[in-house]
């Protein structure tokens, strides 16, 4: 037995990596996600996992463990999800059994923004310090926290939900019942919202010509926009930019890291997205002490949850 399985379940596609213990990729593959019937994407899964680990060469016998990354928060010991904001219909759902017992092998389950932030503590762009946070930001905003060497989860398993911290009271709806929580503005998903709640109310920008033609602009359009001038898509990027400052404020006085490492989509609007963010941070960070700190960006890209999934199935299974 010497396969590893990381399992990467997002919004809209949930991905699929096999791995040797030296974490290689083998292969890898994508199904979309049924935000409906928990089950039906899970079978899916476990068709497309018996089709990779085919394509290696190799049989189901040979898998050794699989980790499951799943956004929200999880009773991890249990396997089961607590409450998933972006994909309501996963509450309740007992995802690591389902798994471990199509494949026969022992499945860990982690949510989403800690399995990459393993991936790149483990592997990637945050290989080299012992205190690092990852924050995702794709559909919602995730975060991992990695304190001395250690991935932290805490009483109620729901730490690291950074995401989920308050920068304007009472402000825009989030789904985890509350007000004014980072991702309702900073995700790629809310900031592609703002745009197209303003573009609706008429707003002046040459992104108006999608949101006419196709009634909305998605999150890298407004980027692109914003990179060639546009004043209007700018604005839209600089809030995104000044409420993730401030959360990095907020999470450099709570566990000051080495690194904060970003990944999810939003990443594609490159460097520019880094020195905006850095430049809130400065604005908002203490200036009473010395303040180290980088921003960078995931070394491991979009495999970041399937590599980190199966880094952490190895690393709980299998110490090597
Ligand atoms: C969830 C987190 C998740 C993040 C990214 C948030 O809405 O609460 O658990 O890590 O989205 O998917
Ligand atoms: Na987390
Ligand atoms: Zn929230």
């Amino acid at each position: 037995k010497d396969l590893f399985i990381g399992i990467d379940l997002g919004g809209t596609f949930v991905k699929i990596g096999c791995f040797n213990e030296s974490m290689e990729m083998l292969s890898k593959i994508s199904v979309p996600t049924d935000d409906q019937h928990p089950k039906v994407t899970l079978n899916s899964v476990v068709n497309a996992l018996a089709s990779l680990v085919r394509q290696a060469g190799l049989q189901l016998e040979n898998i050794k463990a699989a980790g499951i990354g799943c956004p929200g928060v999880l009773d991890t010991k249990k396997g089961v999800i607590i409450t998933s904001p972006n994909l309501p219909m996963y509450k309740g759902f007992a995802i690591s059994r389902f798994v471990s017992e199509k494949i026969h092998a022992p499945c860990v389950l982690e949510n989403d923004a800690n399995v990459a932030g393993w991936g790149e503590y483990v592997l990637g762009a945050a290989e080299d310090v012992d205190d690092m946070v990852l924050l995702t930001l794709g559909t919602g905003i995730g975060g991992a926290v990695i304190t001395d060497g250690k991935l932290i989860h805490s009483a109620g398993n729901s730490a690291a939900e950074l995401g989920h911290i308050i920068i304007f009271p009472e402000g825009r709806e989030c789904g985890c019942t509350q007000r004014g929580c980072a991702e309702t503005y900073a995700s790629a998903t809310a900031t592609a919202k703002r745009a197209n709640e303003m573009l609706e109310e008429g707003a002046v920008s040459s992104l108006q010509n999608i949101f006419i033609e196709r009634g909305e602009v998605s999150c890298k359009e407004v980027y692109e926009h914003a990179a060639q001038g546009d004043k209007f898509a700018y604005e839209i990027t600089e809030l995104t930019a000044k409420v993730i400052g401030l959360l990095c404020v907020d999470i450099f006085s709570y566990s000051n890291p080495d690194k904060i490492v970003f990944s999810g989509g939003m990443i594609a609007a490159g460097q520019t997205l880094l020195d905006r963010i850095s430049f809130y941070f400065n604005k908002f960070i203490r200036k009473d002490i010395n303040v180290k700190i980088e921003f960078c960006f995931a070394n491991l890209r979009e495999d970041s949850g399937i590599i980190g999934s199966a880094a952490l199935a190895r690393d709980t299974f299998c110490l090597v």
